[in-house]
């Protein structure tokens, strides 16, 4: 069992902060209890976001989980809390994934399926779910598809984030992580009130380690050669929703808002013309 913890990744952004889900199962592991569900949605939203690294997914994640309710799933939030966890010692297997993550190279898909199918009961949760950085790699992929399958969970949509390689190493290399509560913030782009400390909690503003130019290169690598191919892989599924990740993040959070939307009204009448079809 892979067990770890961590705050809560919030980004500052204009909207005032909604109580977050605490994501105590998903981040330390089954043996947790989380403290704040989501309320419960007639139809909960299960999204996986997909794009390079440093496209903006976390932040897009945190801006729809205030929206939509469903709980923020982050894989890179998982192996950061292992590895800042003071009070016990990392797994042999995820002293390997923490190093593999340091050099910006892909975990390998066994660690990252072990960790993800521990925490499956997330996959159910009654406020759906938005899962960022997972699935990574067809085998990743099919793996989910398998077990989604099997318990009967159906995805609403994969929203596929899209922006040029050298804005995304502009927005990495700017990037500051809050030590403490892990919100994040750019150094031009959403600075901080006051340089080097949170707006939120004053925790010590840092830079994650695989944000260095060595590790950025190595991660855009691993996104091409490893993730994009999900991009057909959905698409062939009828899963797909692509978005442009450039602007304002709020801009960029209304366009898949409205998407997202668009498609659910076209499910619901498809649904009600089947329905009338079958009655007739
Ligand atoms: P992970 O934590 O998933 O990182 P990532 O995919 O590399 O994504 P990032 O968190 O770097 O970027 P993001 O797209 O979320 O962008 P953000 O919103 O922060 O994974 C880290 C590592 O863990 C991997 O390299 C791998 O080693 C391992 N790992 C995790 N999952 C794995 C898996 N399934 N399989 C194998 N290995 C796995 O934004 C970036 C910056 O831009 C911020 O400063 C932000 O403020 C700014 N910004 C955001 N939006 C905008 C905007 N619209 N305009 C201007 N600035 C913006």
């Amino acid at each position: 069992m892979i067990l770890v913890t961590a705050g809560n990744a919030s980004p500052t952004y204009s909207r005032p902060m909604s109580t977050p889900h605490n994501r105590a199962i998903w981040i330390q592991g089954p043996s947790a209890q989380c403290n704040v569900t989501p309320e419960g949605a007639l139809v909960p939203w299960r999204l996986i976001l997909l794009g390079a690294p440093g496209v903006g997914k976390g932040t897009q994640a945190e801006l729809l989980n205030r929206r939509l309710r469903a709980c923020h799933l982050s894989t890179g939030d998982v192996f950061r809390a292992a590895g800042s966890r003071p009070d016990c010692e990392p797994s042999p297997a995820m002293k390997e994934a923490l190093s593999y993550m340091r050099q910006g190279k892909l975990v390998p898909d066994f660690t990252v399926w072990e960790m993800v199918r521990e925490r499956s009961s997330c996959l159910h949760c009654r406020g759906g779910f938005i899962l960022d950085g997972f699935p990574r790699t067809l085998a990743q992929a099919e793996l989910l598809k398998d077990l989604m399958d099997r318990e009967g969970l159906k995805l609403s949509a994969v929203v596929n984030y899209d922006l040029p390689f050298s804005e995304i190493v502009v927005r990495l290399g700017g990037r500051r992580t809050c030590e403490r509560c892990k919100s994040v913030y750019h150094i031009t782009e959403r600075p901080p009130r006051f340089e080097g400390k949170c707006d939120r909690c004053e925790g010590k503003l840092i830079q994650r380690e695989d944000d260095r130019p060595e590790s950025i290169k190595v991660r855009l690598d691993a996104y091409e050669c490893s993730t994009a191919p999900l991009i057909e892989f959905y698409s062939d599924l009828g899963l797909l929703l692509n978005i442009r990740a450039k602007g304002a993040p709020d801009d960029i959070f209304e366009a898949t808002f409205s998407q997202l939307e668009e498609r659910r009204v076209r499910e619901v009448a498809q649904k009600a013309w089947v329905a009338l079809e079958n009655h007739a």
